[in-house]
């Protein structure tokens, strides 16, 4: 027998349950072994994800481990050797029969008018295993009903059957114990602490684990029954690709509930995934497209108002406008931004339609709050999982997994409190996590870099970056040894991506680490997957790289990079961008810099918008293409670590909006090319034959697959197709791309190497890799300064979030937060007001105290309610100082 299987044997033991013999793990709970084997023991405090507390003493077996059988609660006691289990004795049904009577003694007889009804264990459990009626003809206690315990939960305490579930979710995974039990005896009950509100982040958890209708949630209350319910699993459009069921009724979705998935989120959601349903029923949808025009209803391009108007006029003048920029000013005069609301398929249809129809590279689903796509495409990928294995070490950089990414951060809190993962932070501010990292570096915003280059060194002579020699040395000897992985983001959009990229170089260089890049945008990921972004093509390939193999299969392939969305804005500020192309992007509201927008705009001759409402900027626009969004349209959606999973859809979209690569195809036929799709499969076929990064993930595996799949697939996975693509299978053969590549009158003419058929013979392209720039300089504060954090949090003025009636409001207001020392230090009083004056502008906000913030450091959250942080950013600025002081 092998070391291997001596282990195994070791790790396993042999019980026997109702009479069968069950092989189980050694520590594996009793409750699990039998779930395990298909015997299934009534439970309602043990949850799978929480830890085991034996409160409610449902899941009472009979257990005979050699000294007679005696009723155990199942969820406390493991497995061991020998044990013999009853889950169906006499004396079990009895202590269930027990159990259920006295559950049911204070309870009230509400089934009828609760939302728990139809999907309760209380009430299954009662007909499956409870008394047959009562003996208790006793007043039961009573409460007011229900309570609002936040801005989105009700508690109903009658109901209560006392299970802490709740708490020790809020205590022990969400890290917010503003939950829990009062009083003793028949009076006790949950509640929140005088005037402290259950507000959390993660409260809509409690309402999914609450195994009866105590705790409620206000956006579904009362609005359906179970059995009307109909159900489709699918994944949220976040950068984690949350997995979770739909639920809707007659054509609208009412219910979004966490799916246990083990890669990714353990069936947690932020209330604001959880929630931002609302906004897809909303009676401000975009149904029908609309262009300029006049008051009295008719077109005029220089008409204040958007009229609504016929799908064939509104793809007529796009396309028109589209056509002329290119006659004018060749490929560069056109822009495409945003699209990482997208699904991966409506991203590469109108990456399909920019860079291989119009053949131009300004392309960007940043929007100036990211970081360069090489960056993020280019270095070896970590999942989830093994970011969060015991005996590794996590770096943030630049991110906050709370505030941007809430099932990321539920996962690592798990892991640093559960598994001793040490979690460093590398940030300009504290974060959700420094109540536990193992080491809170906060580098003066702009030396990101240089912090993390000494980190790697070890040992330094001096402090680096505004970080003492102690604290980075005692950082670096907890990486030594253990494998690292470096999850970064764009945690400030005062400063400019280049200290984060330096940072994220120099961890480049550790000799075991991998990267799991945390932008916040939707499905940011699977856009630059899909090449949204210049210099980029589809499948994680560059435009040098992959120009042959992509000019085979498509009308033409950009010759030079493109801009980025910043270059956009400047260009289209100096007359040289004609059209700009909105793909569910506001950079009115979102772009750091809200001057340069503005300039854009202004200058720009035609605007077009795609999007699900109106907002800042498509109320500018002259087109406006009414989108079909989540829950609307099938395909797929790939999340922070490269993991491609499917999206159903559960609703019509509102009116004729439509999806977003229905709306490239029609403009392509109306430009005179054809993208060659009819449906999201045949997009997904191109993709998973064209791309390098995507081969082999065919849609077949990503669902057949709960997790779905990880690109790039690892070799074996991937089915042996040849190292040529035959240009029969593309849009069109070598000799149209030959014609067509210098369309745009930039650079040289394309020539493709052909075969002596005529056919072209490429191989795949490799996948990008990073290449480290030259560092950005350190800028030394200037004396009299604050250096200015501008970071997203959870809750803000965006537009999804404005059109969700129960979260309206939940976003905090504008406020500038200091250092105790520097509020002191700069005479402004906690609370009092603050003037804010930097090179782009000026801002007065409340000042508060806060500890979180390093000395030297202001700093203030973008898209808050009462204020533009905009205004007082330039984006062409390496870092943005501000002086502060009393108005
Ligand atoms: Fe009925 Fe269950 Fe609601 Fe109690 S929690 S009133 S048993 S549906
Ligand atoms: Fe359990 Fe629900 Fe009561 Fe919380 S409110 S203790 S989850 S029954
Ligand atoms: Fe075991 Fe509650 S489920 S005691």
């Amino acid at each position: 027998m092998s070391a291997l299987e001596d282990t195994a044997r070791e790790a396993s033991v042999n019980i026997v349950v109702d009479g069968m013999e069950v092989v189980a793990s050694r520590d594996q709970l009793l409750i699990d072994a039998c779930e395990a084997v298909g015997i299934y023991i009534p439970r309602f405090c043990y949850h799978p994800r929480l830890k085991p507390v034996g409160m409610c003493r449902m899941c009472l077996v009979e257990v005979d481990t050699g000294r007679g059988p005696a009723l155990q609660p199942s969820c406390m006691i493991s497995c061991a050797p020998d044990m013999v289990v009853s889950t169906e004795s006499e004396a079990t049904k009895k202590a269930q029969d027990g159990v259920l009577e006295f559950l049911l003694i204070n309870h009230p007889l509400d089934c009828p008018i609760c939302d728990k009804g139809g999907e309760c264990p209380l009430q299954d459990q009662t007909m499956a295993y409870g008394p047959g009626e009562s003996r208790f003809v006793e007043e039961k206690r009573h409460f007011e009903k229900p309570i609002p315990i936040s801005e989105t939960v009700y508690l109903d305490r009658e109901r209560c059957i006392l299970c802490d579930r709740c708490t020790r979710f809020a205590k022990d995974v969400a890290g917010d114990p503003l939950i829990h039990f009062i009083d003793r005896g028949s009076q006790t009950e949950v509640n929140t602490f005088p005037d402290e509100p259950f507000s959390s982040y993660f409260s809509g958890n409690t309402v999914q684990l609450c195994p009866v209708g105590a705790l409620t949630a206000k956006p579904y209350r009362f609005k359906a029954r179970p059995w009307d319910l109909e159900e489709l699993t699918s994944t949220l459009p976040n950068p984690t690709g949350d997995r979770v069921n739909i639920q809707t009724s007659r054509n609208e979705v009412l219910r979004i509930q966490g799916v246990d998935s083990d890669a990714v989120n353990w069936g947690w959601l932020t209330d604001k995934d959880r929630f931002s349903f609302e906004a897809i029923g909303h009676p401000d949808r975009l149904s029908q497209p609309l262009m300029r025009g006049q008051a009295d209803g008719s077109l005029d391009p220089s008409g204040d108002e958007l009229i609504a108007t016929s799908w064939s006029q509104a793809i007529d003048a796009a396309a028109e406008a589209l056509r002329s920029a290119i006659e004018h000013g060749g490929t560069a005069a056109v822009g495409f931004i945003g699209g990482a609301r997208l699904t991966n398929e409506d991203q590469y249809a109108w990456v399909k339609l920019a860079k291989g129809v119009l053949g131009t590279d300004n392309v960007d689903a940043q929007i100036g709050d990211g970081l360069p796509a090489e960056l993020v495409v280019g270095l070896p990928r970590a999942t989830i999982e093994e970011a969060c294995r015991p005996g590794g070490a996590v770096v943030l950089v630049g991110v906050d997994p709370k505030e941007e990414h809430g099932t990321l951060y539920l996962r690592l809190r798990h892991a640093v409190l559960e598994d001793g993962l040490p979690v460093i932070e590398l940030n300009a501010r504290g974060t959700g996590l420094s109540p536990i990292s193992a080491a809170r570096l906060h580098a003066r915003p702009g030396d990101e870099g240089a912090v993390a280059r000494a980190l790697v060194a070890g040992s330094v002579p001096d402090s680096v970056g505004g970080v003492a020699q102690d604290q980075i040395e005692a950082a670096s000897a907890l990486l030594t040894g253990r494998h690292v992985t470096v999850i970064f983001g764009r945690g400030s959009l005062a400063h400019q991506a280049g200290p984060v990229v330096d940072a994220v170089a120099a961890f480049a260089t550790l000799p075991s680490v991998s990267f799991l890049p945390a932008l916040r945008r939707g499905n940011v990921h699977g856009a630059l997957d899909l090449g949204m972004a210049p210099g980029l093509l589809p499948g994680r390939t560059t435009l040098e790289d992959g120009r042959s193999w992509f000019s085979s299969a498509w009308d033409q392939v950009p010759l030079v990079r493109g801009r980025d969305t910043a270059e956009m804005l400047e260009a289209a500020a100096d007359g040289r961008i004609e059209t700009l192309v909105l793909l569910g992007a506001d950079p009115l509201g979102d772009y750091p810099d809200r001057a340069a927008v503005a300039s854009a705009f202004d200058k720009v001759s035609n605007l077009i918008a795609v999007d699900l409402f109106v907002n800042d900027s498509t109320v500018e626009a002259d087109v406006v293409f009414p989108a079909a969004g989540f829950a609307e349209c099938t395909g797929t959606h790939t999340n922070m670590e490269g993991r491609i999973t499917s999206l159903r859809q559960a609703v019509t979209p509102p009116g004729t909006a439509r999806s977003d690569w229905m709306i490239a195809s029609e403009l392509a036929i109306e430009l005179g090319a054809d993208l060659g799709f009819d449906s999201v499969e045949s997009i997904w076929a191109e993709i998973e034959e064209l791309c390098p990064a995507h081969a082999g993930a065919t849609l077949e595996l990503i669902d057949a697959l709960d997790d779905g799949v990880v690109i790039p697939l690892p070799d074996e996975l991937v089915a042996d197709r040849g190292d040529e693509h035959d240009p029969d299978a593309g849009a069109a053969g070598p000799d149209d791309a030959a014609e067509t590549h210098d369309a745009g009158g930039e650079g040289e003419a394309f020539d493709p190497v052909t075969d002596e058929a005529g056919y072209v013979e490429v191989p795949m392209p490799p996948l990008a890799s990073f290449t480290a720039p030259e560092p950005v300089p350190s800028i030394p504060p200037d004396g009299y300064a604050l250096r200015l954090v501008a970071r997203r949090r959870l809750y803000d003025e965006g537009t999804l979030l404005e059109h969700c009636p129960s979260m309206v409001g939940l976003a905090d207001r504008a406020r500038v937060e200091l250092n105790p020392y520097d509020l002191d230090r700069l005479g402004v009083g906690d609370g009092g007001d603050a003037r804010l004056v930097a090179k782009a502008g000026r801002l007065v906000l409340p000042a508060v105290a806060d500890p979180a913030v390093p000395r030297g450091v202001a700093s203030v959250t973008f898209r808050s309610p009462g204020a533009d942080v905009g205004t007082i950013i330039d984006a062409d600025d390496l870092v943005t100082d501000v002086r502060v002081d009393t108005p």
